[in-house]
C-alpha cells in the first residue's frame, strides 16, 4: 500500500520519479506527488488527488523545476480521505523539509495531540503529517537529517516506510523502515530508493534490500546503512532478475491480459530448474534439511485473498502426495488466534508481493512460536522471504495488475513442488509415481497456452452478454472448490458484481435458495475419465440447478459428452490428471472476470478500492 520513489544523481528528478511512481501505483491510485530539490535549492511540491495522469497532466500544465534530489509518492488512503491536502510529501513547519510514508504510524494521535499544544498546526488529517513535523524540528536540533529520523523512528509505533529530504542537503534522501517494504538501487553516479525493485528497474538491475528497523542514507555516489540504534549495518546487493520491459505492458490493452497471456511461462519458469533425472529437487529448502521435513507432523498454510486459494489447492495436494495433515488458514485469522505450533509444525506463507502485512506478522508470530517458517513468494528482496527460514520463489515476473492471475497459477506450481519434494523425503510416492505426477505438471504451460488460444473470444463474447448481470455463483468440488472461489473473487475485484463461490456439495445445505430463474451459475466440472471422480455428483449438482431455473456455464474436460445436455454454455478445458486440472479450469475464469470487466468499461488493472501489496493490517 502506497508507492515510494527517491532519487539522488542528475538532474532529471521529475523523470525518475514519475517512472518510478508509474510502475509503483499498483499499490495505490488514491493519490500521488513528488517534491524536488532545484537548482537553486528550494523544495517544490506538486501533489493531486486522483490517479497518477491527475499529476502528470498537473505537471505539464504547471512545470515544476526540475532537480537532482526528489521524493515521490502514490497513495492508498487510510488517515484521512483521498484529497490533495492529504496526498504526500507532507512538509515541515518551515517548509524545507518534505516526508513520505507508507504505512500506518500507530500512536499518531498521542503524537499530534503533543505537537498540537507545543503549538504546531496541520494541514492534513493524515498521520504521515506528524512524522514530517517531527523530523522538521528534530533536524533544526541536530542539523543532521539521518540523525533527525533516527530520533523520530524510535517514538514512532506501527509500520512505516518514511523517506525524507531537506533544502539545506541537497543531494540527500534519508529512508527508514520497520515492518514496510523499502529496495535501494545502485547506481553510477546516482542511487534510488523504492518500495519494491520496479521503481528503479528502468536505471539499474543492481539493487540492496534494507532489512527490519534500517536507516539508509543515499548520496549520489554513496549509500550508508545503519539500525535505529546508530550501528552501521553490512549489506548484501542482488542482480533484479527482470528488466524494465517485463514491467511494462507492451502492445497489450491492460496489465492484466499481458498478465494472463504469461500464465503458461509462469508455470514453466516456476518449474525450471527443479527437476532433476525426473524428480523434485528444491534446494531451497536445505536451511530446514530433510531430517526436520520427514519429521514433521502438521503444515499450516497462511496467506490471504488469492494467495489462499492457492494454498487451498496446495492443501489437496500435499496431503495426497507427502501424507501430512495441511490446514488453510487466512493470515490475519491465524495470527490472532493463538494458534497450536511446534517445531514440528511446518508453516508455508504464499505472498506474490512478500510485503501482505496480515502475513508478515503471521510469519514473525510462527516464527517467535517455533515453527519453521517456508515461504513462497514472488518479489526478490521483500520482507516476508527475509523473515523467514526458507524460501520458493515464484518466477511468474512482475505483476503489476491488482488481482492476481499469473501468480496464482505459478504459487499452486510452487506448492504441488514443494509437495513433490515432501514425498521424496518422507518417501510417500515411489520415484515412479513423483515422476508420472512431475511430467503432468511439466505439461500445463502447453495446455494453458491451448486454453488461452481456443477460449479466449468465447469467452469474451460470453462476458459481453453477461455486462447487465447482478450476481454469478460459482461451483466446484474438491479441488473445484478453490477455483470457485478464485473465479468468484475475480469478478468481484474486477467487475464489481456480486459473486460466491460454494463447494458444489453444501449447495442444498443453502445456496441453492439463491437459485431463481436465470441466475447464472459458472460450474467447475472435473474429469470423467478418473475412476474417483466427483464427476457424477457435479452433473448432479447441475441438475438440482438447471431444475430451478439457473444458467449453466461449465467448464468441463474437452469431450465431456455428459455435460452437454445440462449446460447453456460448456467452456473447454484439455486432459489433465485430477490434481492438475484447477491449473487449467482458472484460465478461463481470469479471463471472464477480465473481460466482463472490460465490457463495462472498468480499468481491469486499478479496481476500485483495492492495492496490491496489502502493507497494513
Ligand atoms: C490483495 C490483492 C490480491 C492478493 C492479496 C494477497 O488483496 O488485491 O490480488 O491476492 O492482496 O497479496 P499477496 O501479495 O500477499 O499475494
Amino acid at each position: 500500500m502506497c508507492g515510494i520513489v527517491g532519487y539522488v544523481g542528475d538532474n532529471k528528478s521529475i523523470e525518475v520519479l514519475l517512472g518510478g511512481l508509474r510502475r509503483l501505483e499498483y499499490r495505490g491510485y488514491d493519490s500521488a506527488g513528488v517534491a524536488v530539490i532545484d537548482s537553486e535549492g528550494h523544495i517544490g511540491t506538486r501533489k493531486r488527488a486522483g490517479k497518477l495522469q491527475v499529476l502528470v497532466d498537473d505537471l505539464e500544465d504547471r512545470p515544476l523545476a526540475n532537480g537532482a534530489t526528489g521524493i515521490g509518492h502514490t497513495r492508498w488512503a487510510t488517515h484521512g480521505g483521498p484529497t490533495d491536502r492529504n496526498a504526500h510529501p507532507h512538509l515541515s513547519a518551515d517548509g524545507k523539509l518534505a516526508l513520505i510514508h507508507n504505512g500506518i504510524i500507530e500512536n499518531f494521535a498521542e503524537l499530534k495531540q503533543e505537537l498540537v499544544e507545543s503549538g504546531a498546526t496541520f494541514t492534513s488529517e493524515t498521520d504521515t503529517e506528524v512524522a514530517a513535523l517531527l523530523v522538521g524540528r528534530e533536524y533544526e536540533s541536530t542539523q543532521d537529517l539521518t540523525e533527525a529520523l533516527r530520533r523520530v523512528v524510535a517514538r514512532l509505533h506501527g509500520a512505516f516506510t518514511l523517506l525524507v529530504m531537506h533544502e539545506d542537503q541537497p543531494g540527500v534522501v534519508v529512508g527508514a523502515r520497520r515492518n514496510s517494504p523499502l529496495v535501494i538501487g545502485l547506481g553510477d553516479g546516482e542511487n534510488f530508493l523504492g518500495s519494491d525493485v520496479a521503481a528503479f528497474v528502468e536505471f539499474t538491475r543492481r539493487a540492496v534490500a534494507i532489512g527490519q528497523d534500517q536507516i539508509v542514507t543515499i548520496r549520489p555516489d554513496s549509500v550508508e546503512v545503519i539500525d535505529f540504534g546508530g550501528a552501521p549495518v553490512e549489506t548484501e546487493e542482488f542482480d533484479v532478475a527482470w528488466d524494465a520491459s517485463a514491467s511494462e505492458k507492451g502492445g497489450w490493452s491492460s496489465f492484466m491480459a499481458k498478465e494472463i497471456s504469461e500464465e503458461p511461462e509462469a508455470v514453466g519458469n516456476t518449474i525450471l530448474g527443479r527437476v532433476h533425472d525426473g524428480l523434485v529437487k528444491l534446494a531451497e529448502l536445505d536451511p530446514i534439511g530433510d531430517a526436520a521435513l520427514a519429521d514433521l507432523d502438521r503444515i499450516v498454510i497462511i496467506a490471504c485473498g488469492t494467495a489462499a486459494y492457492a494454498g487451498m489447492l496446495g492443501k489437496y495436494a500435499i496431503e495426497a502426495w507427502a501424507r501430512v495433515p495441511v490446514d488453510v488458514e487466512l493470515s490475519h485469522e491465524f495470527r490472532y488466534r493463538d494458534p497450536i505450533l511446534t517445531e514440528r509444525t511446518l508453516v508455508i506463507s504464499i505472498s506474490q508481493s512478500g510485503e501482505t502485512m496480515d502475513t508478515l506478522v503471521a510469519v514473525q508470530h510462527a516464527t517467535a512460536a517455533g515453527a519453521r517458517v517456508l515461504s513462497v513468494c514472488n518479489t526478490q528482496g521483500a520482507t516476508i522471504p527475509r523473515e523467514s527460514q526458507a524460501v520458493v520463489y515464484t518466477h511468474a515476473g512482475p505483476e503489476v495488475a491488482v488481482a492476481s492471475t499469473k501468480a496464482f497459477v505459478a504459487q499452486v506450481t510452487a506448492l504441488y513442488l514443494i509437495g513433490l519434494h515432501l514425498a521424496g523425503v518422507r518417501g510417500t510416492l515411489t520415484d515412479d509415481q513423483i515422476r508420472e505426477n512431475v511430467v503432468e505438471l511439466q505439461a500445463i504451460p502447453d495446455k494453458i497456452a491451448e486454453v488461452l488460444s481456443v477460449s479466449q473470444a468465447e469467452i469474451g463474447q460470453l462476458a459481453h452478454w453477461m455486462t447487465d448481470t447482478q450476481s454469478v455463483l460459482f461451483l466446484g468440488r474438491n479441488v473445484g472448490y478453490p477455483v470457485a472461489l478464485e473465479g468468484a473473487l475475480k469478478l468481484k475485484e474486477l467487475a464489481y458484481i456480486h459473486a460466491e463461490g460454494f463447494a458444489a456439495g453444501e449447495l442444498k445445505h443453502g445456496p441453492i435458495a439463491l437459485i431463481e430463474p436465470g441466475q447464472a451459475v459458472i460450474v467447475v466440472v472435473p474429469s470423467p475419465r478418473d475412476p474417483n471422480s466427483l464427476h457424477p455428483k457435479v452433473i448432479s449438482n447441475i441438475q438440482e440447478i438447471r431444475a430451478r431455473g439457473a444458467r449453466v456455464i461449465a467448464i468441463a474436460e474437452k469431450g465431456d459428452a455428459a455435460v452437454l445436455p445440462f449446460a447453456d454454455e460448456v467452456i473447454p478445458i484439455p486432459l489433465a490428471g485430477s490434481l492438475f486440472e484447477p491449473l487449467l479450469a482458472v484460465v478461463p475464469l481470469h479471463i471472464f472476470g477480465m473481460e466482463l470487466a472490460s465490457a463495462k468499461g472498468l480499468d481491469v488493472d486499478q479496481p476500485r478500492n483495492l492495492a496490491k501489496s496489502v502493507t497494513v493490517e
